[in-house]
């Protein structure tokens, strides 16, 4: 069987190890069979190392790493440098999923000079695949970065780094007119050059039509079952962050878990039962 045909989000315990390396061209094939794939945030190596033994196609090292690792209230204060560090980080740490990286508020918005500049900088950190937010207004830079030899991954939809513009957290393209913008913003994308498109808080049956009209993958945050593939954010998906959203489900409760360990740690050398003989040297 060739490579492709095992092709991503080979159910675990089929046996199948799917392709050695997730490249973009497998998404696409995922889409064009029909075969949804998984994608996660990932910031650093152990958790990363985590989401590439369970099989994850696609590492997202989001700006999001500015609210649940750096303590920041919005993913604006998410620099540059950050997204450098860490995307080497997980960069260095697996070898099979496809690493995507955000570019950081404030340094593609300007141009597509600075785009391409902080782009060439996230693939010389290890990305290979580069996400930025926005419609119509960000074509130049995709044109760019694509002609540039940098993959783009779009982000339509509710689009974090303009939450203050949006006026919080909210479904976006609820009615006609602003669902049809998000379809046009959608093909705009394609045909700058975008090779997948992730589609955040949008009304599930929006997300379908743009999945329909578009021949790139698409990836649902928050957008229904029908996108080519899915994303969240890891410490939602494994119950850490205690994020409820109508669009999260906790497949773990590694919050409590973690809760109980250091619990049960403080106790043992609060009685001096840890470290034992067993963890001591002669
Ligand atoms: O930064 C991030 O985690 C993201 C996801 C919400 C898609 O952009």
């Amino acid at each position: 069987m060739r490579l492709q045909e095992h092709i991503v989000s080979t159910p675990s315990g089929t046996g199948s190890a799917g392709p050695a390396k997730v490249r973009i061209r497998h998404l696409q094939d995922a889409k064009e069979r029909g075969r949804p794939f998984s994608m996660l945030t990932a910031y650093d190596q152990f958790s990363a190392q985590a989401f590439e033994a369970a099989g994850i196609d696609v590492l997202l090292v989001g700006d999001s790493v500015g609210t649940t690792v750096l303590g920041h209230d919005s993913t604006t204060a998410t620099t540059h440098q950050d997204m450098l560090t860490f995307t080497g980080a997980v960069a260095r740490s697996v070898h099979r999923p496809l690493i995507v990286a955000d570019l950081a508020f404030g340094t593609y918005e300007t141009g597509p000079a600075d785009a391409v500049r902080h782009g060439v900088e996230l693939i010389r950190a290890g990305a290979e695949m580069i996400k930025l937010e926005g419609g119509h207004a960000i074509v130049p830079q995709i044109q760019a970065l694509t002609q540039a030899g940098i993959p783009v991954m779009g982000h339509l939809g509710f689009t974090p780094q303009s939450v203050n513009s949006l006026s919080g957290h909210r479904v976006q393209g609820r009615d006609a007119a602003a669902a049809d913008q998000l379809a046009e913003d959608a093909v705009a994308l394609q045909e700058a050059g975008a090779s997948a498109i992730v589609l955040e808080l949008v009304p599930a049956q929006v997300a379908a039509r743009i999945t329909e009209v578009v021949h790139v993958p698409t990836v649902g945050i928050g957008a229904g079952p029908s996108c080519d593939g899915q994303v969240l954010v890891w410490q939602d998906m494994a119950g850490m962050s205690g994020f409820h959203g109508k669009f999260v489900k906790a497949f773990g409760d590694l919050r409590a878990d973690l809760q109980r360990a250091a619990a049960q740690y403080r106790d043992e050398v609060t009685e001096r039962s840890y470290p034992g003989p067993e963890h001591s040297f002669d």
